[in-house]
């Protein structure tokens, strides 16, 4: 049986170094990768740059339900079965509320929420005993985060889906982790929204994207359901499980000086 990757935001970012790794056999013997997401000339680019494994771009956005469609299509025709499952499209917008407004709200929501459990429901049918999930969530999604808020409430879906999907898969060996880093130097953040609030948010540093993947790739070979890729964040994750949203919130203003 062939086994297949399949990799969501593949044209940037942590998607497209997961592509690189799992081409270099990181994650396992692996037949092929598809590297979905919108850009078919950075997806057509990874695919001749990649060493290892075949890759086939598939570029397809994955809020249009007739590209989901596509994408049901391939994988009822394909012979094999999916081993990986990495789900890294997404996007985030800084600023109130009221600023981000209606349209990238929504966006949001369809892309981070709606579009990743479309494409794990159409996906998991495929997989088998030993196949692996990995959503990337975020920090965001345990530490809530006011003026990202749309997005720390997209994160927080994520993180609470895949470790309810992880317990209801793991007696049959399917394992789901959700992964939580801060920020990254990837497109994130070529369009933040709010450029001041991002750069106050950025005050908590950023995370080298190779080793996000790499902490995240054993985490899901482990069968780890989350994965915080770095020792500052999980501090701040037992302390926004400790602390009362109030007292946390006042540590945020202070800490981004708001
Ligand atoms: N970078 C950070 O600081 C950071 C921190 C924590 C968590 N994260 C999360 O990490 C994940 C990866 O983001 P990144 O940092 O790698 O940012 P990125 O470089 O902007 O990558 C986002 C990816 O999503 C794809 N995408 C966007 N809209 C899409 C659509 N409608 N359909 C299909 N694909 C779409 C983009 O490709 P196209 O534009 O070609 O479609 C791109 O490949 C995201 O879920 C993000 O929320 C990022």
């Amino acid at each position: 049986m062939r086994q297949i990757a399949i990799v969501t935001g593949a044209s940037s970012g942590v998607g497209k170094e997961f592509v690189t790794q799992l081409a270099a056999g990181a994650g396992g013997p692996l037949d092929e990768i598809w590297a979905i997401a919108r850009t078919k000339d950075a997806l057509d680019k990874l695919a001749t740059s990649a060493k290892g494994v075949h890759v086939r771009p598939l570029s397809l956005d994955l809020t249009n339900a007739a590209d989901l469609d596509k994408l049901a299509q391939e994988l009822d025709s394909c012979e094999g079965h999916i081993q990986w499952l990495i789900s890294c499209a997404g996007m985030g917008k800084f600023g109130s509320f009221e600023s981000i407004g209606r349209d990238a709200s929504a966006t949001m929501i369809r892309l981070n929420c709606l579009a990743l459990v479309e494409v794990c429901s159409l996906v998991l049918p495929h997989m088998q005993p030993g196949s692996r999930i990995i959503n990337i969530a975020s920090i965001a999604g345990i530490v809530p985060q006011p003026y990202l808020t749309v997005y720390s409430a997209t994160k927080a879906f994520v993180y609470e889906f895949s470790r309810m999907l992880d317990e209801e898969l793991r007696a049959g060996g399917i394992r789901v982790t959700a992964v939580c880093p801060k920020f990254m130097r990837t497109g994130f953040l070529d369009n933040p929204g709010d450029d001041a609030t991002a750069s106050s948010m950025c005050r908590i540093g950023f995370q080298d994207v190779a080793t996000v993947v790499r902490r995240a790739t054993v985490a899901s070979l482990l069968g780890h359901p989350v994965c915080i890729p770095s020792l500052d964040m999980r501090a701040a994750a037992i302390a926004a499980k400790l602390l009362p949203r109030r007292a946390l919130f006042a540590i945020e203003d202070l800490l981004f000086r708001r």
